[in-house]
């Protein structure tokens, strides 16, 4: 049994998805899906383009209601809440929206103060020093007083993240944080979101098309196939996958294959790796003769 998910004091925020289904009218979007994204970890949700990531991260935070199973924050169960305890949950969530869904009209500043103005207690006072600290910790202090349509992609992404973790939650959902966004703009956004899931000890989601961020930042991840769970695992194992499917998505061009080659063979290299690979294979193996 793993105990990577216990924080101190014996508090974990696990979500868990049990036998999730989705249909729109007679399309069934979520076909049985059940998966778990680890505490303290940036988990990745990735997939072609229609597989069902988006409905899936709106059924967990609940913008959409699934048609069967169900949704377990830690010990609570989501899906079964009343409306006053779903808003008690809904306070430790914080999301990042593909768009990065700002005000237009409202200075990044106010953007920022929209969810403290909602659902905290605070004097002004207080919540304008909180906006100061997020807006500070996304490096965007001097653009404090300017509207969206004056800054760039990137700018609106970090507006959307200080927005996002200015109520301290619990749990990030970031629906394809990097979308639009340069290779090196990315790669900030990636790292950002990767630093403060570990600041503040957050459970992390992210839809995500984006190899970089696979590579980079996948400590856990749920590969998504036609509505159904196909592959779950971290970004090492994704070197050694035998699933075709996964393969297929992931490595899709002969320069990537070859990168993965190599990235093999670097792997291999390390002694302490090999043992770990070996190890797990002979497992594997055992697992299969047990099973016959
Ligand atoms: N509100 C809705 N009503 C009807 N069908 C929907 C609705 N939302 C999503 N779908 C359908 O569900 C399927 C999965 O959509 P979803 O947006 O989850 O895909 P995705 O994996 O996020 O794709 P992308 O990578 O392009 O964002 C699609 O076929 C889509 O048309
Ligand atoms: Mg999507």
């Amino acid at each position: 049994m793993s105990f990577q998910h216990l924080l101190p004091g014996n508090l974990y925020y696990m979500i868990e998805l049990v036998n999730i289904k989705k249909s729109f009218g007679d399309r069934e979007i979520l076909k049985d899906v059940t998966a778990t994204m680890e505490s303290g970890k940036v988990n990745l949700i990735i997939g072609a383009s229609g597989s069902g990531k988006t409905v899936m991260m709106k059924c967990m935070v609940g913008l959409m209601e699934v048609d069967a199973g169900h949704i377990q924050y830690d010990k609570q169960n989501f899906t079964n809440l009343d409306v006053a305890g779903r808003k008690e949950l809904r306070k430790q969530i914080g999301m990042l929206f593909q768009s990065s869904a700002l005000f237009d009209s409202m200075t990044v500043e106010q953007n920022v103060m929209f969810p403290l103005d909602m659902f905290s207690m605070g004097t002004l006072r207080e919540k304008k020093k909180r906006v100061l600290e997020c807006l500070d910790r996304v490096n965007l202090k001097d653009a404090a007083k300017k509207l969206p349509a004056e800054i760039s992609g990137g700018m609106k992404k970090r507006v959307g993240i200080a927005r996002a973790i200015v109520l301290n939650p619990k749990y990030l959902f970031c629906d394809e944080p990097n979308s639009g966004l340069d290779p090196q703009t990315s790669l900030v956004i990636d790292q950002l979101i990767k630093e403060l899931t570990h600041e503040n000890n957050m459970t992390t989601v992210i839809n995500t098309h984006d190899m970089n961020t696979v590579m980079e930042s996948g400590d856990h991840i749920v590969y998504m196939f036609q509505g159904q769970k196909q592959w779950e695992g971290n970004n090492k194992d994704i070197i050694f996958s035998k699933d075709q499917k996964l393969n297929d998505f992931i490595f899709a061009s002969e320069f990537l294959r070859e990168a993965k080659e190599m990235r093999q063979m670097d792997m291999f290299k390390d002694k302490d790796w090999r043992e770990q690979f070996k190890k797990q294979a002979e497992a594997g193996s055992d697992e299969k003769k047990a099973a016959e």
